[in-house]
């Protein structure tokens, strides 16, 4: 037959439009999009569901060290399984390198443990944690062109840090290159100093993670980081954007003429500082990095994903187990909330949040959501139009969501290998139902059909070798 698959009479969306038609797969990719397509050896029927790209998480951490003794719920295998279910078709994790040693043999590491288990596609993001000379002369130009071309820096954290030097030199590195460096902006000195009144005062429990990294530490790292970004000329992303002052940062930097990209999180929409109280340990389960805010910021991340000022929703996926036979995310058992590994689940429920509370509450419409879901980050990594979008060329990644399917959010019901899920109890109304990646089913009306190695790994590329980069380009 003319096609492997047709998905016939969904409503189609992508980042521009939303029409009714079918779609024609073959070989793995989007060939025909028109009306009363046949001849296939494979038919779903798509009424009364979205057919939309399949979401590109580009913001997960999975399998990454995170220090002593403490490790990632998720492998490669359960977090693109909860991935997939959650309506993706493509996550970028990050690959850390080792302080002193050269980051490909850091890549080599992460991709003998991506082969083969991947349910969805991956894309990697560099973390430079040591700026040396070789690595910023040599090793990153050679990434950047081998298909690794976006580099994460962090203003916090002891261990991975980078001075205003180091920073100012890898954006410079990306400027050659093409490549684009997100930046987790928090002041690293501010929050020690915090941290030591905190202690000292014996205010040690999980909701002294929110009061030592307040909104004063991110706003200035924000502003910092775009003023580096301004100086060096280069894009830049600010990821994981918490609160409305940072957010002016970044307005404010693109009136100047910066170019520069906001990403927010589900835990930026949906939790505050007060879930970071509780019994028992309990606010553990909420301690990510920028923390948690108030419903005032809750409003304004809302109004950032409406007005642009974000053009990509991540989930910021970084799973560690709440209870473990060490007990409370509290692993070498020490009495502070700065042992308490920063990050938390979200890889599956990104999406059903975003499409529940944006689209079904009527503040985003449905190419919004597409765009903010997938397409942005496609074209903000380099994956687009391969990736991010319907079009005839592209790969066959869909997500068919049933927009009458409610549910609520348990964590016995999601896929990843977190022991809790942050939003457990919230009720959303629109589930993705069945999952198509590179033209395989990969989840059928809610049901595992496809298989673990099904995934693969995609370089990007960068920005100066791109050529269709459409509206956003950066
Ligand atoms: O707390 C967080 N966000 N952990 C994940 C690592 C990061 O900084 O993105
Ligand atoms: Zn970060
Ligand atoms: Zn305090
Ligand atoms: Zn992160």
């Amino acid at each position: 037959s003319e096609f492997d698959l047709i998905v016939r009479g969904g409503t189609i969306a992508t980042a521009s439009d939303v029409f009714l038609a079918d779609l024609g797969i073959l070989d793995g990719r989007i060939v025909q999009i028109g009306e009363n397509l046949t001849g296939a050896g494979r038919i779903i029927d798509a009424s009364g569901k979205y057919v939309l790209p399949g979401g590109i998480d580009s913001h997960v951490h999975v399998a990454q060290p995170s220090g002593e003794g403490i490790v990632m719920a998720d492998s490669f295998e359960s977090g693109t399984l909860s991935a997939l279910f959650g309506g993706n078709t493509t996550v970028m994790p990050f690959c850390l390198q080792e302080k002193g040693r050269p980051l490909r043999e850091a890549l080599t590491a992460y991709h003998a443990l991506a082969q083969g288990n991947c349910y969805i596609d991956v894309s990697f993001h560099l973390i430079v944690s040591d700026a040396s000379d070789a690595l910023i002369g040599q090793e990153l130009p050679a990434l950047a062109a081998d298909g690794y071309a976006s580099f994460k820096v962090f203003m916090t954290y002891e261990d991975l840090r980078l001075s205003d030097a180091d920073i100012l030199k890898t954006l410079d590195v990306a400027r050659e290159t093409g490549a684009t460096v997100m930046v987790h902006c928090e002041n690293e000195d501010a929050i020690r100093f915090l941290i030591g009144r905190h202690e000292r005062a014996g205010e040690v429990s999980p909701r002294a993670h929110a009061s030592t990294r307040p909104v004063a530490v991110e706003r200035e790292a924000t502003h910092r980081a775009l003023s580096l970004a301004e100086i060096v000329d280069v894009p830049i992303v600010i990821v994981h954007v918490s609160n409305g002052e940072a957010m002016e940062e970044i307005a404010r930097a693109r009136a100047r003429g910066v170019k520069v990209i906001g990403e927010t999180c589900p835990q930026y929409l949906m939790l505050t500082a007060d879930d970071l109280d509780g019994m028992d340990w309990e606010g553990a389960k909420f301690v990510c990095s920028p923390p948690p805010r108030d419903k005032a910021a809750q409003e304004e991340c809302w109004r950032g994903i409406e007005t642009g000022v974000f053009d990509l929703f991540s989930s910021d996926h970084c799973p560690f187990r709440y209870a473990d036979e060490q007990g409370k995310r509290n692993p070498r058992g020490l009495k502070s909330f700065r042992h308490i590994p920063n990050g938390i689940p979200g890889v599956e429920t990104r999406l059903p949040i975003l499409f529940s509370e944006g689209v079904m509450k009527g503040r985003i419409d449905l190419p919004r959501f597409v765009a903010l879901a997938a397409t942005n980050h496609a074209k903000t990594y380099g994956l687009y139009p391969q990736k991010g979008t319907i079009a005839i060329g592209s790969d066959a990644d869909i997500a068919i969501w049933d927009p009458s399917e409610s549910r609520t959010i348990r964590h016995v019901d999601l896929h990843d290998a977190a022991d809790y899920s942050p939003y457990e109890g919230i009720a959303v109304t629109g589930w993705p139902t069945t999952v198509i990646l590179g033209g395989r089913i990969m989840v059928d009306e809610g049901k595992l059909v496809g298989e673990k190695g099904a995934g693969a790994y995609r370089p990007a590329k960068p920005r100066q070798s791109r050529h269709n980069t459409n509206t956003m380009e950066i």
